[in-house]
């Protein structure tokens, strides 16, 4: 199965890899910087995660992620049976977070909760890039946060927060109790200032993901969230789709 890759030459190369493995083994995933033989891929067998992933990855881009946002639907899913509200840091143009609400059917079936969603609406802010990323900040769009407002208007428990993370958290619009954490800023500075704010609130059994955990690019990301989190009796899991994963054992 191919989904998605970034250009023309990538794809012609792997297309030839993955033809040739394919004579070995008839079964392969290759999308999002993953490979795999020979796994059930049982996400496929998943209507529900399938009909809301279809209806809500438009671009090729996020047809590559699938995976990622299975690991995504597995961990809401699962914190739909806790205590709590759903925040994602890092909300960009509302891709994962669409599919979440759909897949959950968030504005009927988990109305008594709230779904926050942080970001500046204006990409990384100056003093948060990493100084070992160098790369263009692509999400500062004029109107993103018109057309996230609008994305998510069907869903009254959908809280948009405009701002800078950590710091708008002092604004008081942050939830007493988490049962599912995403961070998915690309920054280190800020991901580690949302866990300072948001980790005791996450409840027993609640699950963190980490999105970029795993990328090379990202690992001095990785360092600090491993120290971070170290300090606190945790280890975090580095999943093959490059997301980490961490499940809180008590609250508080
Ligand atoms: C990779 S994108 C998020 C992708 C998103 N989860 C999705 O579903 O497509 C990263 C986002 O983090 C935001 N961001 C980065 N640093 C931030 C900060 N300190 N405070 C708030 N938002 C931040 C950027 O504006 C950008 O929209």
């Amino acid at each position: 199965m191919f989904y998605g890759l970034t250009s023309d030459e990538q794809r012609r190369k792997l297309k030839t890899a993955i033809t040739l493995m394919t004579e070995i083994y008839p079964r392969i995933f290759s999308g999002d910087h993953l490979i795999t033989v020979e796994r059930c891929m049982s996400f496929l067998d998943d209507d529900r995660f399938m009909h809301a992933y279809d209806r809500n990855a438009v671009t090729d881009q996020e047809k590559t992620l699938i995976w990622r946002l299975h690991t995504l639907a597995w961990a809401a899913r699962h914190g739909s049976h806790l205590p709590g509200d759903f925040v994602e840091c890092g909300v960009y143009q509302g891709f994962c977070s669409a599919v979440l609400l759909e897949y959950l059917d968030f504005g009927t079936l988990q109305k008594q909760r709230t779904y926050y969603l942080y970001d500046t609406f204006t990409g990384i802010p100056d003093g948060y890039q990493d100084a070992t990323r160098t790369e263009h900040n692509p999400t500062d769009e004029p109107g993103l946060i018109d057309r996230v407002t609008e994305r998510f208007r069907a869903y009254p428990n959908v809280r948009i927060v405009p701002g800078i993370v950590p710091e708008v958290f002092n604004s008081g619009q942050v939830p007493e109790q988490i049962a599912f954490l995403h961070l998915d800023m690309n920054s280190a500075k800020a991901e580690l200032g949302a866990l300072d704010w948001l980790f005791a609130r996450v409840v027993a059994g609640g699950i963190v993901i980490f999105d970029d955990y795993g990328w090379w690019a990202y690992r001095n990301q990785q360092q600090q969230e491993n120290e971070f989190m170290r300090r606190l009796g945790y280890t975090i899991l580095e999943l093959p789709t490059g997301q980490g994963l961490v499940v809180k054992r008590h609250g508080g």
